[in-house]
């Protein structure tokens, strides 16, 4: 399914890059930019990064889910992960409010 319109990037393809980075280091703050940057794009309108942002909170959590982590471990980790991504949510949402509109 394509998930960012601008840069022609499907959600097999955010996983993919998803899981490379928690191969490299299961434990690190992942988010759109960093993302998108591993696979060399960048955000323009940035209107899929809501989406991107569950994409990354879906994955993160089948792939501790898999490894077998300490489950007590992983839901502190998913709780502030899911707090981030309602943080980035309102800041969005602040943005595009903000913004003049365009006639
Ligand atoms: S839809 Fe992804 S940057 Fe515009």
């Amino acid at each position: 399914m394509l998930v960012c319109s601008c840069n022609f990037i499907t959600d097999r393809e955010i996983r993919d890059v998803i899981i490379d980075m928690l191969n490299e280091d299961c434990w690190q703050l992942i988010v759109p930019g960093k993302v998108y940057r591993a696979m060399e794009k960048r955000g323009r309108c940035c209107g899929c990064f809501p989406n991107v942002v569950d994409i990354i909170i879906q994955t993160t959590e089948d792939y501790h889910r898999n490894a077998s982590r300490e489950d007590e471990r992983v839901c502190d980790f998913m709780q502030r992960l899911r707090n981030f991504h309602d943080e980035q949510k309102n800041k969005m949402a602040a943005i595009r409010t903000a913004r003049p509109k365009v006639a």
